[in-house]
């Protein structure tokens, strides 16, 4: 390939003839910056520059492939040709989110006003302060990304509240002395009956992104699912797999299916052990918070710039996520890989037969944290929907289907309470990213082994010592569809509208 140097690259500095260097590369931007999720504005201000700082924070590394026509790059930077002042833009300065400190209704001035110091990591008790401390110590771009459901987030909410319309049904004088909270999970054992699910762009919320989530996974001994849409790439994400740690793997479908096809080899060379295919995203959902993170850094609008206001970092790095993805690709999919394929994001028992016909290994019952289409159902609700389909449709199932679920899972008691009505194990996804932007790897290892403590706690108190002892005769679930006693409040609408006076008398 070509060498260019950093005097040439700064000649091409406008609009349209607009180069740029991203990680010794030197592309030609003139054309993909009009269709540049992140606004045309982000480029066009750093053209004949080296971005890369600018690039790495936000952006895969390997997303350049995926997204840019091989043409665009034009060769490769003479490294002795750049002055670092003069030709590399500076990461952004981000400002912290005053996340929940500034949104939570009962913080009183006096507190808002406190100068606000980090605790030590010992005083997290549960995975709501992880996520106290990650929404004061995130960027706002990070949190903005992280912590925003679809439009009014009554699904966000709702995934977690549902838990509290099912009540446990104790047994008592059973030998509780010992708790085994292991399991298996599609054929891989694992210390108990949780995953971490797969979440996009890790380096949001800590340097190590999907590398900490991966070591703090073997440490804890818990399977990690390998998100697409990682800040660091496939095989560095691979190659910090520990001996006898098991990984598996998530799929967004590529419009290109030459590109999909190339990374579940990859996946499947690689030794990933299973493969979870997004289904519940031909489009991202409306995120407002993210999406106004965006509108207020490109305040520019007025000078004619093209500037994309749709949505926020969702946006950037989903822009090849094919809708057109249907059942039949699931058997294209079978046509090439022996990894087993469970679909992920499957809201209701016809869909979960349907999977099952397919010949797929199990299913996700989820919204995908509420971030999708709100008002749709919480995956616990749709628990036992989807297990008395199958059972009405092959009462042997469990030999080769296993269910699970995510979202809203924060307790050991939601642990348990989805495991009595028949998932093999829960999900996770924002406890890890909270506890790893909160205290890195570390977070991520203690927020995993509160997790722990709750679920033996909860089977010892419930009289079930292994994770096999735990039945739906446990829990009393009938109010569980039952949407009335719990409304999530309408922040939006109370935002919104004045409250009506009283007539005041002068
Ligand atoms: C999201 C996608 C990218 O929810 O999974 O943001």
């Amino acid at each position: 390939m070509q060498k260019i140097t950093m005097q040439e690259v700064e000649r091409h500095n406008t609009p349209d003839d607009c180069w740029v260097v991203i990680n010794g590369k030197v592309y030609d931007l003139s054309e993909f910056r009009k269709g540049h999720p992140g606004g045309s504005k982000i480029i066009t201000d750093n053209a004949g520059k080296d971005v890369s700082n600018l690039f790495n924070d936000v952006h895969p590394k390997d997303i350049v492939e995926r997204l840019l026509s091989p043409e665009a790059c034009v060769g490769v930077l003479d490294e002795t040709t750049i002055d670092p002042e003069k030709h590399v833009v500076a990461a952004e300065k981000k400002a912290p989110s005053r996340g929940l400190q500034e949104s939570t209704a009962a913080a009183t001035d006096a507190h808002q006003n406190q100068q606000w110091e980090k605790p030590p990591i010992d005083t997290m008790l549960n995975t709501f302060d992880f996520e106290n401390v990650a929404a004061r110590t995130m960027t706002e771009e990070g949190w903005g990304y992280y912590s925003s459901g679809a439009d009014d987030e009554i699904t966000l909410r709702e995934n977690h509240t549902a838990f509290q319309r099912i009540w446990f049904k104790p047994r008592i004088l059973i030998n509780v002395k010992t708790i085994d909270l292991s399991t298996s999970i599609l054929g891989v054992k694992s210390s108990f009956p949780l995953y971490f699910s797969a979440t996009a762009l890790g380096k949001l919320a800590d340097e190590d992104g999907e590398l900490a989530i991966s070591r703090a996974a073997a440490k804890s001994d818990v399977v990690y699912m390998l998100p697409t849409l990682s800040s660091y790439t496939l095989d560095e994400m691979l190659e910090v797999r520990q001996p006898g740690q098991v990984q598996f793997a998530q799929l967004y479908v590529n419009a290109q299916r030459e590109r999909t096809k190339e990374y579940v080899q990859r996946l499947e060379n690689g030794g990933a052990k299973a493969l979870f295919v997004t289904v519940d995203a031909p489009q991202l959902g409306r995120r407002e918070k993210d999406m106004r993170n965006k509108f207020t850094k490109n305040t520019d609008v007025q000078k004619g710039e093209e500037v994309n206001r749709s949505e926020g970092v969702a946006r950037a790095i989903s822009e090849f996520i094919d809708p057109s993805l249907c059942w039949e690709d699931i058997t294209w999919l079978k046509s090439f890989t022996k990894l087993p394929i469970i679909l992920k994001g499957v809201g209701g028992g016809l869909d979960t037969v349907m999977a099952y016909k397919m010949g797929c290994a199990g299913v996700v019952l989820s919204n995908h944290g509420g971030r999708q289409l709100d008002t749709a159902r919480s995956a616990i609700e749709i628990l036992p929907e989807a297990v008395e389909a199958l059972n009405t449709h092959d009462a042997d199932w469990r030999s080769r289907f296993e269910v699970f679920v995510d979202g809203g899972i924060r307790r050991g008691t939601d642990i348990f309470k989805a495991l009595a009505l028949g998932a093999t194990a829960v999900g996770i996804g924002r406890p890890v990213l909270y506890s790893l932007a909160a205290y890195g790897q570390a977070g991520v290892e203690r927020m995993c082994s509160l997790f722990k403590d709750e679920l033996t706690m909860v089977m010892r108190l419930m009289g079930t010592p292994t994770i096999a002892d735990i039945t739906e005769d446990h829990v009393l679930y009938s109010n569980l569809m039952t949407h009335v006693p719990a409304q999530a409040r309408d922040h939006l609408q109370l935002d919104t509208y004045e409250p009506l006076r009283p007539a005041i008398k002068m």
